[in-house]
């Protein structure tokens, strides 16, 4: 039986999440900015020390999720053991049984370097309990199990060998604990619940090496007085003086983590994204994202200055699913001629289109078009002169027109140049700016009789 005060899981999730909202829905991404701000971070650190922590971070800009775990070998969503109400002895047999290839991590970091990303962040433990690497807070762990190993020794490792920044996931939340739901009404289960917790955090912060990213989930059922989160960041700064921390132990720290849709907040932020609709491994879901709604989404937070944070979900052997594989190297041959623009990308104030996306560096705009009209492509309300026009990666030139309300690209060819996303270049004469109400208040009117 769910305890009273059980709230739904969408519930925790958004209890966790930023208010400002741009949405990214199926093939139409959004910007919608809706209500009120999220509080000002960081809690445990300076802003000033916050901007120094995130320069990489900003530049990176693509990261790859990994979710894995006991979950992986059922093969029914990470979420399997609550939603089907599993008893925990039942469940935790499954560690008996997994047991992934040695070093099966060394294949997720190459692919996600091919892919374009620059650092990699995964579960450590999720809210099943499990551990994946090696503690001496608990034998439900890794190294004590079937696997016989520290699999997040080996992701640390296999990320670090590709050059990437790693990052360690943790749930607060833990269905196998025995005080993870009590600790909400009794003291002394608190007590014990949040030493584990406090200890568990320490072991990562203390036993691999630098660790550029702590990445919290779900803080059910605890507020952050009850998990001590300000004193339990402390200590991670303390041990991890540049680290960088999410929001989600219930304090605001250096970043904001919109899930499953992309949102941008004055606040650095990280939009967090599935392939499919999972994130841990689903065998039946075949629910995939295609390269090119990828790649859209990488430049739409590119647009306005945030990072993409985008899942794996291994099988049980460690192996990746063929469709992630599929889309990650077409995300990759396109970041091989694109990468730049989107790693280099400054907020951009460039944002309405039916068919492109826009990206900033300096005086430079970058028109990314995903659903390709033709031989020419149109901007409204562009404040700016267009020096010059050129599609990319070939640095072809292009004639530019503008008449004060549009500016069109002519000369183009009639099919898409690139099957996913195509770049096209302008160099204007200030950071670009648009306008839609101007072009709307003041575009020429004629009477209303038409005659052409
Ligand atoms: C949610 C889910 C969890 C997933 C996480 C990733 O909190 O509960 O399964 O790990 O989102 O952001």
């Amino acid at each position: 039986m769910a305890p009273d005060n059980m709230i739904s899981r969408r519930g925790m999730v958004n209890s966790v999440i930023a208010a400002s909202t741009y949405a990214a829905t199926g093939s139409h991404l959004l910007f919608a900015q809706q209500g009120k701000e999220e509080k000002k971070g960081p809690t445990t650190s300076t802003a000033a020390d916050r901007e120094r922590r995130l320069q990489w971070w900003h530049e990176a800009r693509f990261g790859m999720f990994v979710h894995f775990g006991l979950y992986s070998v059922l093969g029914r969503h990470e979420w399997a053991m609550e939603e089907e109400g599993i008893p925990v002895a039942e469940y935790q047999k499954l560690a008996k049984q997994f047991n992934p290839a040695p070093h099966s991590a060394r294949a997720w970091a190459k692919l996600a370097k091919q892919a374009g990303m620059k650092y990699m962040v995964m579960t450590s433990k999720h809210h099943e309990g499990f551990c994946n690497f090696n503690t001496k807070l608990t034998d439900y762990c890794a190294p004590k199990q079937a696997a016989g190993r520290d699999l997040i020794a080996e992701f640390y490792e296999a990320a670090r060998s590709e050059n990437l920044r790693v990052g360690f996931y943790y749930s607060l939340m833990d269905w196998h604990h025995p005080d993870g739901a009590t600790c909400a009404h009794d003291e002394a289960a608190r007590r014990r619940f949040v030493d584990y917790t406090h200890g568990l955090v320490r072991e990562l912060c203390s036993n691999y090496g630098k660790l550029d990213i702590l990445w919290y989930d779900v803080d059910w059922p605890l507020s952050p007085e009850g998990w001590e989160s300000v004193k339990l960041n402390k200590m991670v700064r303390q041990l991890q003086p540049d680290i960088l921390i999410n929001n989600r132990a219930g304090i605001p720290e250096d970043f904001t983590t919109p899930e499953q849709r992309i949102t941008a907040t004055a606040e650095p932020w990280e939009a967090c994204m599935t392939m499919d609709d999972s994130w841990g491994y689903h065998k039946a879901d075949d629910d995939w994202k295609t390269p090119k709604t990828i790649v859209r989404n990488l430049v739409t937070c590119a647009q306005g200055y945030g990072n993409y944070l985008l899942n794996i979900g291994p099988k049980a052997d460690g192996s990746i699913p063929q469709e992630s594989i599929d889309a990650l190297t077409a995300t990759g041959r396109w970041m091989e001629k694109h990468g730049d623009l989107i790693h280099q990308a400054q907020l951009c104030r460039v944002k309405s289109s039916n068919y492109a996306r826009f990206t900033r560096t300096g005086n430079k705009l970058y028109v990314h078009v995903h659903f390709w009209p033709g031989d020419t492509v149109s901007i409204g309300g562009l404040k700016n002169k267009v020096s010059s026009a050129r599609l990319l990666p070939s640095g072809k030139s292009l004639e530019v027109n503008q008449d004060g309300f549009r500016t069109r690209i002519t000369g183009l060819p009639n099919d898409a140049p690139d099957p996913l996303v195509s770049v096209i270049e302008l160099e204007c004469d200030s950071e670009p700016i648009q306008d839609m109400k101007y072009v709307r208040e003041n575009r020429p009117r004629m009477g209303v009789n038409f005659s052409s």
